[in-house]
């Protein structure tokens, strides 16, 4: 049998959601270009696109955007829950267990997609809720009025967000919608394979989605910006951190051996969304790491991803830097269903094996004589 590490190269599905190109760094939903899509489209489209397979009319995607923000509300039990928590818990702990109790509380038999909608709709509210409560503002009620990216910006900072501002954040989510056969769509798929429901293997999804090495990078590369200082230090800590044996955060990728695509458009945002003298500082610091990184460690095919440069875009929009994670998740939770949709169709159990390489036919000794 042979041993594969972190099922580097092994397929585990066939799939029409997603293909990345890594060595060209190109990215397709339904077999659209990421830069048309991030070019042309908006959040409620894509998420159309991905979970039904097709763009939609004019007709249902009014009617699915209704659908959508109708479902944004969350119960007084999760709320009290989140403002409890807010101020000592990390947010994708609270997320996570915010979901679970959404599972709890969905009786609905059936209908994936529509359960797929609910649980998108209502993250952001989690999400803004633990923002606002851990720093002791008033919680808002969503605005059923505004497309889904202008009413997260609303729910975090309390205003009705530009319009720069409300494309900003629905090109980033479009971006994070979905990525094949990531770790927490693994993870997701490993759960939904055991016919269990949709819930958990989205809990499954945002506990693997959580680790630095997946959707925690874009927190710890900001916090890399803000640790540098200056663009002056970007030489000496990238080479003091490469050749002590650390991690570049933000950079590297199983698939992609050459830039992101993500990252080129997030750091184009990033650029032109430039607003205070903090966020330029961070700017001009994190092009020059990619300058920096690009040369020790392009050569072997680790260049920025999608974790570079949204972190600063993020936090440009107004959120609070551990939060990112979440954010991440409250738009990869449309390609985990998607996915878990799609497997469904054709299940099979996943069971993969392990080498064994301890000892066989030992003595059992009995307590006392050990
Ligand atoms: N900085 C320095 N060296 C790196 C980096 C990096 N960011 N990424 C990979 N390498 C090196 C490793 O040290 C290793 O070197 P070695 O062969 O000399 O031991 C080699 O490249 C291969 O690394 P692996 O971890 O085996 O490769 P893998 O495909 O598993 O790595 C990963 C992918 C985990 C994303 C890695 O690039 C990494 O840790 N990056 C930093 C964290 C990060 O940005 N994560 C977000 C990824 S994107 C996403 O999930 C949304």
């Amino acid at each position: 049998m042979e041993l594969r590490k972190g099922l580097e190269d092994i397929a585990i599905k066939e799939t029409s959601i997603t293909f990345i190109d890594g060595e060209l760094g190109r990215l397709y939903y339904r077999g659209y270009s990421i830069f048309d899509l991030a070019s042309f489209s908006n959040f409620e489209e894509v998420a159309y696109l991905i979970w039904y397979g097709k763009l939609p009319t004019r007709h249902e995607l009014e009617d699915f955007k209704s659908r959508l923000a109708e479902e944004r509300g969350v119960s007084e039990d999760i709320t009290s829950f989140v403002v409890r928590t807010s101020k000592q818990g990390n947010p994708m702990d609270i997320l996570r267990t915010a979901v679970s109790m959404l599972g709890l509380e969905d009786r609905q038999e059936g209908d994936f997609i529509g359960k797929a909608i609910r649980i998108t709709a209502k993250i952001p509210t989690i999400i803004s809720l633990i923002q606002r409560s851990r720093n002791n503002q008033e919680f808002l009620e969503p605005d059923l009025s505004l497309s889904h990216a202008e009413n997260f910006l609303y729910m975090i900072n309390g205003t009705k967000p530009n319009a720069q501002d409300s494309r900003v954040l629905d090109v980033a989510l479009m971006l994070h919608m979905d990525h094949e056969m990531n770790a927490s769509t693994m993870a997701c798929l490993v759960v939904a394979s055991t016919l269990s429901d949709i819930y958990s293997s989205v809990v499954a999804g945002i506990s693997a989605l959580k680790g630095p090495l997946h959707g925690g990078a874009n927190s710890e590369a900001l916090k890399q910006f803000m640790e540098i200082g200056s663009p002056d230090n970007v030489e000496k800590y990238v080479m003091g951190k490469l050749s002590s044996g650390q991690r570049l955060m933000g950079f590297g990728h199983r698939i992609y051996k050459s830039m992101d695509p993500r990252a080129k458009i997030l750091k184009e945002y990033a650029t032109r969304m430039a607003k205070n003298e903090e966020i330029n500082r961070l700017i001009e610091i994190a092009m020059k790491v990619e300058e920096v990184g690009i040369k020790v460690l392009g050569r072997r095919g680790i260049y920025p991803n999608v974790d570079f440069y949204s972190g600063l875009v993020f936090y440009s929009l107004g959120f609070e830097q551990d939060l990112f994670p979440t954010i991440f998740a409250s738009a990869r939770v449309i390609g985990w269903t998607a996915h878990i949709d799609e497997y469904l169709k054709d299940n099979k159990l996943i069971r993969p094996k392990a080498i064994y390489v301890g000892d066989l036919g030992k003595r059992y000794v009995p307590i006392d004589e050990r």
